[in-house]
């Protein structure tokens, strides 16, 4: 069946897709993504993700395409594609696109994809037993990590030691040797009956964390963002690992030190974000 993806004002098969090799997403990583679930053609959480794209767009001195009517592109993407049934995950990706120039030069042409691919969710175990978690060694000392760029070899290369030694999420820790969050993953810990998010000043604002967030109010709780260190980390009652593709999984150990999977709390979390589907 053949793939396709909107590049710029066009729905397009995928195999037509071209992009410079000069532009600058290709050369410099330089610019902005998000990615979304979709569950029976319908996106989750469409204008949050718009609202981090535009704020990190605005930062980075991109054009954020304010113009576009995403609904609607984003449907008729899911139905070219046949994601109208079903898991999908859909990828949006805005560079600065041909731009001449150091720092970030103004982009007259920026380059915008979005893509959508069916998405084969964890299995059922693994969202109640959890992934095994790494802390990746390396902290990261960049403002970068509050957006969502397109610089993301960092993460992919904490991913890569976690897999390597049998994890499947890394934990990346802030320049002060703070937790801040996971490679692809915000980052949720139960301690003292409460839930909260390790205060981390260059971690991407989660569009899930932010959706749990609200989700507690709603039940009259909080989601406190503390600074948290690895020691204390271990001592959990609950870690959980959240993103807009994945939903809620628990870390069933950290660093090869098992952790208290607490199913009721699990299963709590869970409910709140899906009732906010
Ligand atoms: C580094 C990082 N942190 C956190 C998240 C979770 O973000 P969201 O809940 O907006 O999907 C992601 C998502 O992929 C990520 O890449």
């Amino acid at each position: 069946m053949r793939e396709f993806v909107w590049l710029n004002e066009a729905l397009i098969p995928l195999d037509q897709a071209r992009v410079p090799v000069d532009d600058r997403g290709f050369l410099y990583g330089d610019g902005l993504f998000e990615t979304l679930r979709a569950e029976a053609g319908r996106v989750l959480w469409l204008p949050r993700h718009l609202a981090r794209l535009e704020k990190s767009a605005l930062a980075l001195r991109l054009p954020f395409p304010a113009d576009i009517p995403w609904e609607d592109r984003l449907a008729r993407l899911l139905q070219a594609n046949r994601l109208e049934q079903g898991l999908a995950v859909v990828k949006m990706l805005l560079s600065r696109g041909v731009a001449p120039g150091v720092g970030l030069p103004p982009a007259s042409r920026p380059t915008l994809l979005i893509w959508a691919r069916s998405y084969v969710p964890p299995t059922p175990e693994e969202y109640v037993r959890g992934w095994p978690v790494l802390t990746f060694p390396e902290p990261r000392t960049t403002f970068l990590g509050r957006h969502k760029s397109l610089n993301y070899l960092f993460y992919l290369a904490a991913r890569q030691y976690a897999l390597d030694r049998g994890a499947r999420e890394a934990l990346i820790l802030e320049a002060d040797g703070r937790i801040s969050e996971g490679a692809a993953t915000s980052l949720i810990v139960l301690r003292d009956g409460g839930f909260f998010t390790p205060q981390a000043p260059s971690a991407l604002p989660g569009v899930t964390l932010e959706v749990l967030g609200q989700a507690l109010r709603r039940r009259g709780q909080d989601l406190v963002a503390l600074p948290v260190h690895p020691a204390q980390l271990r001592e959990a009652a609950g870690l959980w690992l959240a993103n807009s593709l994945v939903g809620v999984v628990p870390a069933a150990s950290l660093d090869d030190l098992p952790l208290p999977v607490a199913a009721p709390a699990t299963r709590f979390l869970q409910e709140c974000l899906r009732d906010e589907h």
